[in-house]
């Protein structure tokens, strides 16, 4: 994870027309940089791209890249591409599990919309046996990111799960409230720039808080989700698990396609259980800018992609 000051950069990179246009000409062409974390433009591809990974003995659930659509029109397009996907996933027998975030399905717009939108969604997911992870974004969302979840939740729908940031100083507060209700939650450190007021500003202090916060989960949570390609994080939960004589099933870990294979690798050759999340779509610049930002190297590995293909 970089500093506060990398992830500013990238994020006011991400604003500019010039450079996603650029990226969108090259990034997912034969070979191109986005490649490495993109698994396609269409749901076909992806679960073309799908297939060796679950050949390898990992888990997966696909992402269909969109967000912060601004009308209603856009959130029922995105909302229509996943009844789509579903019925793609059921045909093709890979396994049956999506993330989505709920600005794709129109946050932005009002909530009402969102959550009828998931609604929608929720029917046909739940009647094909389909697990749904709602993503969560940045802090102003939290909220009602939660507040949607426990709803849907009090409505019996039990085929979801929600996601919580280390790097948010409320997360611990949040965790007690998921754990309470047995929900299923993915540990992450966040991926959005936030400001001191909510979140840690230093790794040190968002991977102490992702440790602590991943005890509480492996002790109390429900089957958790630790999500990270942090050798360190990574050490402690398996430190964790085995101090507590906790079986291998009892959490699972979770990676991004394209990010540490070896540890990926590793990991089920440990028996541990690795889920990867793999990214589709043609809206993948926002989700690429965030890669971008988490490590230095991959700027340089995207630059040479450009320039390769000139
Ligand atoms: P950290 O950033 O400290 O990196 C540790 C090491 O991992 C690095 O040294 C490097 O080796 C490797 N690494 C990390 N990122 C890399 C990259 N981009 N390219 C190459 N190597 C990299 N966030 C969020 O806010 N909401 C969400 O819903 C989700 N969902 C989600 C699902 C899954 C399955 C994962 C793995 C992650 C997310 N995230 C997320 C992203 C998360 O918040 C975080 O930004 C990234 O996982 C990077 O943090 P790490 O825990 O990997 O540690």
């Amino acid at each position: 994870m970089l500093d506060a000051t990398a992830k500013a950069f990238f994020h006011t990179l991400a604003q500019l027309q010039l450079l996603k246009r650029l990226a969108s000409r090259y990034g997912m062409s034969e070979g191109g940089f986005a490649r490495r974390f993109i698994a396609g433009e269409s749901v076909d591809e992806a679960v073309a791209a799908v297939r060796p990974i679950a050949g390898k003995g990992m888990l997966l659930t696909l992402d269909y890249l969109g967000e912060s659509v601004a009308t209603a029109e856009e959130a029922d397009a995105a909302t229509r591409a996943y009844l789509r996907i579903i019925e793609t996933i059921v045909r093709s027998g890979n396994e049956r599990n999506i993330s989505l975030k709920l600005t794709q399905l129109g946050l932005d717009v009002d909530r009402a919309t969102a959550v009828d939108n998931l609604r929608r969604i929720l029917e046909p997911a739940s009647e094909h046996g389909f697990f749904v992870r709602i993503d969560m974004e940045n802090s102003p969302y939290t909220d009602m990111t939660l507040q949607i979840f426990e709803t849907l939740w009090a409505q019996g729908y039990r085929n979801i799960g929600v996601v919580l940031q280390s790097m948010l100083m409320r997360t611990p507060a949040d965790l007690a409230r998921v754990n309470e209700i047995g929900a299923r939650v993915r540990l992450v450190k966040g991926a959005y720039l936030e400001p001191k007021t909510v979140a840690f500003q230093k790794k040190s202090e968002v991977d102490d808080a992702y440790v602590r916060l991943m005890k509480e989960l492996l002790d109390h949570g429900n089957y958790p989700a630790i999500a990270t390609h942090d050798p360190a994080m990574i050490a402690a939960t398996k430190a964790h698990a085995t101090e507590k004589g906790y079986a291998k099933d009892r959490f699972e870990f979770q990676m991004l396609f394209g990010i540490r294979r070896d540890l990926q690798a590793a990991l089920v050759k440990d028996g541990y259980r690795v889920r990867l999340y793999v990214p589709f779509g043609h809206q993948w610049f926002p989700y690429f800018m965030r890669r971008l930002g988490e490590r230095p190297a991959n700027v340089a590995f995207a630059l040479k992609g450009i320039f390769r293909e000139e």
